[in-house]
């Protein structure tokens, strides 16, 4: 029977993007999956109902209610678990280890859910990673912030007027997000340079036309991440930070170490140390911030100072991130369709070790530890 994709409105505060985008859902319908559009759930994306010519368009109930298989961006609330039909598939962001009781309702429900921040970080996996795919936009447009919140220009200009000097871009961890920043702010002409604990990272900052700032503290840490500094390396790191910082005019910070707070880089000491009128774009407001003074979701001013924490960052370009998550999901479950019927391999990894909730269990055993403290 062919599988019923359902894909809702989403109704997290702010989030603009949508699951699909019209062309993904027509491929999915090439598949011979149904597919399942609640009315306008495109429209804050700037996909009209109309766009999606291959998806039969739904209310809220049917679209939660018929369905097999739902995809969707943000996290679910309870009540919209609870509408699901009991063993029904949901694919999406999770982050299960901020909301046990989301995993609670996922398990009394018996939802199969997939949790896109789980695929794997490798090879075979990196189309299907939305991690990646989002953080790219969000340091995209971090580095458009800085441009906009700055006092200054980003290029170079010779005029009649004089000539100005490019403006000064550190971008502290050069990880997808930072080295999209670092990429952006040099095709608008600032001079650009980056610091990141992970040394591997050097190369790939000097490719983009970027100084690499060498502090003197590496922390690699397990499967390609970084590991949480110890006390004397974060002095050692900040010490040396500061001078560099103290000239910045725009500093983007990304840094984060997966499942902890953002790791606190920027004291507000440091803060005081910049000129007059520099920006702070803090990409970790998310997680709390890099920078002290950080009040996530606002913008403040400390001494001259602007200090700028954006929420959900990729929902700001909501049609080229909604893109380029629909192309994730796409190459993530087209591996699970045979013939229009969801048939997911248990053996392949990918599919394995993105499951989050299967048969009212906790499959994923680091949430599992979290919520349950089992380590069985
Ligand atoms: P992330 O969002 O977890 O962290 C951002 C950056 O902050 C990282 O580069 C990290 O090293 C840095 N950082 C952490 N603590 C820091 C500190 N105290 N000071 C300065 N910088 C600090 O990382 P993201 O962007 O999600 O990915 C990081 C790694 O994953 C990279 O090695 C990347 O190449 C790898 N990756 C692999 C993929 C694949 O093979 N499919 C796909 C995407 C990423």
């Amino acid at each position: 029977m062919s599988v019923r994709m359902s894909v809702p409105r989403e109704t997290a505060s702010g989030e603009l993007r949508v699951a699909l985008d019209p062309v993904v859902a027509g491929r999915f319908a090439q598949m011979g999956v149904t597919v399942q559009l609640e009315r306008d759930a495109g429209a804050a994306a700037h996909f009209p109902d109309a766009a999606y010519e291959s998806a039969t368009l739904l209310d809220t109930d049917a679209v939660y209610g018929e369905t097999d298989l739902m995809v969707r961006v943000a996290p679910p609330t309870l009540a919209e678990i609870e509408r699901l039909p009991e063993g029904a598939t949901l694919v999406g962001f999770f982050y299960a280890h901020r909301s046990p009781d989301v995993v609670a309702a996922l398990q009394h429900r018996r939802i199969l859910s997939f949790a896109m921040e789980l695929v794997p970080r490798i090879s075979r996996a990196q189309s299907m990673d939305a991690l990646s795919s989002q953080a790219a936009v969000a340091g995209y447009k971090a580095a458009l912030m800085g441009a906009d919140l700055s006092c200054r220009f980003f290029p170079m200009l010779t005029t009649a007027a004089g000539t100005i000097r490019p403006s000064k871009v550190i971008v502290i961890g050069a990880g997808v997000a930072g080295l999209q920043a670092i990429a952006t702010a040099r095709r608008l002409g600032a001079m650009v340079e980056a610091y990141d604990v992970r040394s591997a990272t050097k190369e790939q900052v000097e490719s983009l036309g970027a100084k690499f700032l060498d502090l003197g503290v590496k922390a690699e840490g397990e499967g390609g991440y970084a590991r949480e500094l110890t006390e004397d390396e974060k002095k050692q790191q900040q010490e040396a930070l500061a001078g560099f910082i103290a000239k910045a005019d725009v500093l983007i910070t990304t840094a984060a170490i997966p499942g902890r707070p953002s790791p606190k880089l920027i004291p507000a000491s440091m803060v005081s140390g910049m000129k007059p009128g520099a920006v702070i774009v803090d990409l970790a407001a998310e997680g709390g911030g890099n920078c002290e003074l950080t009040e996530p979701g606002q913008t403040v001013e400390h001494e001259g100072v602007i200090i700028h924490g954006p929420l959900n960052v990729p929902s700001q370009v909501a049609l080229h991130a909604s893109e380029m998550y629909a192309k994730n999901l796409l190459n993530f479950l087209t591996p699970m369709i045979q013939d229009g019927e969801f048939k997911p391999d248990w053996d392949d990894e990918v599919v394995a070790k993105s499951c989050l909730t299967r048969d009212g269990e906790i499959v994923h055993a680091p949430t599992r530890e979290a919520i349950q403290g089992d380590a069985s």
